[in-house]
């Protein structure tokens, strides 16, 4: 096979970065794609999007903006666009940008290799944005490891539809991957060297996986398998919801050692009005009270949360009880984002009446309120030995190595790249803004 080259741009969330490597991984086998980094090199370009928010939307037409350069010098490169934008606006794109050759959704990336071929063969955009079931993950190749820590998918979809979101119109409504499926790609990530995998769903903790039997396994219960593989020391999953948030999730947390001390569960807003119209289908009261049984069962545990600000007629009153609510559940860690109108949503045809400038002003305050919190956190971590697995070399270049603490936060110390794939542990000795440092602990920092 010839080595022709691959270039992707991806926008957005974890999902998307997940679907990125699939996409690579399914070229690669067929076409004998390789990946680059570099763009202009490449035969084939994709662009994997976002339409979460306006700008990650807005994003899409500059980057084939600047790719009509390239497809003019060499018109055979062929040029393609995937994920949620594609999804939405279909083959909308390819009128606006013509040069475009394939558009494909979340859920038929397995196909791209016909798709390519039927662009390349009649020149024109091969469309395909159909939402075929869990297919996708039927066609994939076998996972590939790239280090000791690796994502996989679990379910697709959502099936909540809270009222500014155009996850569950882009990608369609929850299917959860048959639990043995998931076990077997779990297991052939550790036979590959993986410490650690992060279960990834835009709404993992409604995973209900086909079990045999005729039974229904829940992440609960998968998570509970999971711990039994050998060589597997550490688990993730994200992103939950709320609602969903069972018992038996809870006490996971308190028995299942290799679930990391880190949770991403997303509240949005503290104000029951606000909560009620995004159509949460909770109060802020479950929300505080799944944290307190959380914190129970694990009492250093790191929360993260995802918040809008600037939601339609949201009033000083409802953002102060946003506020109010990270300081009560300890929030030390977030994404935060001002509302964008999604075209399709509920949502978008609600009156406004929220000017810019304090949606910009409330935005700067929720984040320092979450950076005060996550400073406070990271203080309390100097002088401890933390768990952390070495993932690579450390970014700032001085001849260190890195990797992250059972909390998620990143740690870079002295030690050699040999370690790179291992736990090690390491004495947490400085907070900074974005970063711990630390050094090696006991015996390895004597060798
Ligand atoms: N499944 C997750 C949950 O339970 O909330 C969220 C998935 S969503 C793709 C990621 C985050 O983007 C959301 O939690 C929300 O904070 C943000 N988001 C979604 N739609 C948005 C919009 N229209 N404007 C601003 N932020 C939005
Ligand atoms: Fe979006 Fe709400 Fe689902 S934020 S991904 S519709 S839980």
């Amino acid at each position: 096979m010839s080595s022709k080259r691959l270039y992707i741009k991806t926008f957005g969330c974890q999902m998307n970065d997940y679907d990125s490597t699939k996409m690579a991984d399914v070229l690669a086998r067929s076409h004998g794609y390789e990946r680059t980094l570099v763009a202009e090199e490449a035969d084939l370009l994709l662009l994997n999007t976002c339409s979460v928010r306006e700008k990650a939307q807005e994003k899409v037409f500059s980057e084939l903006g600047r790719w009509r350069q390239w497809k003019a010098e060499r018109p055979d490169r062929l040029i393609g666009v995937g994920g949620c934008v594609a999804s939405q606006e279909g083959e909308a794109i390819a009128k606006r940008e013509p040069l475009v050759d394939v558009i494909f959704g979340p859920q038929t990336l397995h196909r791209l290799p016909q798709l390519i071929d039927q662009a390349g063969a009649d020149g024109r955009t091969a469309v395909d944005i159909s939402f075929p079931e869990i297919e996708k993950f039927d066609r994939l190749p076998e996972p590939r490891a790239d280090g000791p820590t690796a994502f996989v998918s679990i379910m697709e979809g959502c099936s909540k539809y809270c009222t500014f979101c155009v996850v569950p119109y882009t990608r369609g409504e929850e299917v959860s991957r048959p639990m043995e499926d998931v076990l077997v790609e779990c297991l052939r990530l550790v036979e590959q060297g993986v410490r650690e995998i992060t279960l990834l769903g835009q709404n993992v903790n409604a995973y209900r996986g086909a079990a045999p039997g005729g039974e229904v396994c829940d992440l609960a219960l998968l998570i509970r398998y999971l711990d039994r593989i050998d060589g597997l020391e550490r688990i993730r999953f994200t992103t939950s919801h709320p609602l969903e948030f069972s018992d038996s999730l809870i006490e996971a947390f308190a028995e299942v050692p290799k679930l990391a001390s880190y949770l991403h569960l997303p509240v949005q807003s503290g104000s029951d009005r606000i909560l009620g119209m995004m159509k949460r289908n909770h109060k802020r009261e479950l929300y505080i009270d799944r944290i307190r049984r959380i914190r129970e069962a694990r009492p250093d545990i790191s929360l993260s949360s995802d918040f809008i600000v600037g939601f339609p007629t949201e009033s000083d009153e409802d953002f102060m009880q946003t506020i109010d609510l990270i300081g009560e559940v300890r929030c030390d860690a977030a994404y935060s984002f001002v509302y964008s109108p999604r075209p399709g949503t509920p949502a978008a045809n609600l009156y406004d009446g929220v000017s810019a400038e304090t949606k910009a002003r409330r935005l700067e305050i929720l984040q320092a309120r979450v950076r005060q919190l996550s400073d406070a956190f990271c203080q309390r971590q100097i002088g401890l030995t933390q768990s952390v697995l070495v993932e690579r070399p450390s970014r700032r270049g001085n001849g260190q190595i890195a990797g992250r603490t059972s909390h998620n936060r990143w740690v870079n110390f002295d030690g050699p790249e040999s370690l790179i794939g291992q736990f090690v542990d390491v004495v947490i000795t400085e907070a900074m803004p974005n970063s711990l440092r630390g050094r090696l602990a006991g015996e390895r920092a004597a060798a």
